[in-house]
């Protein structure tokens, strides 16, 4: 785990709590933690769902790999140490979000079980609630599907340590939901991530 870097610095805790930011937003702060392989449609799936939440009444937001590369996390790459701070900064983020009292989806490939765990781990320390979604598509459909061209260059080598082709994807082994987004809608997807939340109460019925 990364160590605090900085001596000398203690925790200020405010006059404004999570119930009361809960409460003017009449909702409580979540985070969906969508993984999954480039292209299996984790990010389409989480602005289709963040769209229905919003339909609802619901603040919600995600924090996408692509996006968030090109501020927070553009001084990063693909190497595992780099991948390991990008989801540490985002779970840290998500985490500040939810705490917040947003409905926050992340979509990035977290390759590795135990930076996603790590995530889990913070947010269930700051008691919110964390649902990791497996977007489950076997490589060799994404790969057909190649939306961005990239398992193309990585095949041709252009692409170095790129996930499922010259890089590893650990799949979680309990998430709290798995999509297997081979054949399905993006609606019925989406629909599968509101039926969750309704089923935990993490949002309520219309
Ligand atoms: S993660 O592995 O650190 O979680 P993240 O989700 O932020 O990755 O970014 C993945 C996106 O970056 C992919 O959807 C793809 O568009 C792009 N990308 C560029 N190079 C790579 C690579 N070597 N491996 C995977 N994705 C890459």
């Amino acid at each position: 785990m990364t160590k605090i870097a900085a001596t000398n610095v203690t925790w200020h805790h405010g006059h404004v709590d999570r119930e009361q930011r809960y409460g003017m937003l009449k909702q409580r702060g979540t985070t969906i933690w969508f993984t999954g392989l480039s292209g299996s449609g984790k990010s389409t799936i989480a602005y289709t769902v963040e769209h229905a939440l919003v339909e609802r009444g619901h603040l919600s937001y995600v924090l996408d790999g692509d996006n968030i590369r090109h501020g927070l996390n553009k001084n990063l790459g693909f190497s595992p140490e780099d991948r390991t701070e990008n989801i540490r900064r985002i779970g840290e983020v998500a985490k500040l979000f939810a705490d917040t009292g947003v409905i926050t989806l992340t979509s990035f490939i977290s390759p590795y079980r135990a930076d996603r765990d790590l995530v889990r781990k913070i947010h269930e320390e700051g008691k919110l609630p964390f649902v990791e979604v497996h977007v489950d598509v076997p490589v060799e459909i994404c790969e057909t599907r190649d939306p961005k061209g990239l398992y193309k260059k990585a095949r041709a080598g252009e692409i170095k340590e790129f996930t499922g082709i010259s890089a590893p994807y650990e799949a979680p082994l309990k998430p709290e939901l798995t999509i297997v987004n081979t054949t399905m809608s993006v609606a019925d997807a989406a629909t599968q991530v509101i039926e969750y939340l309704l089923s935990k109460k993490l949002i309520p019925a219309l």
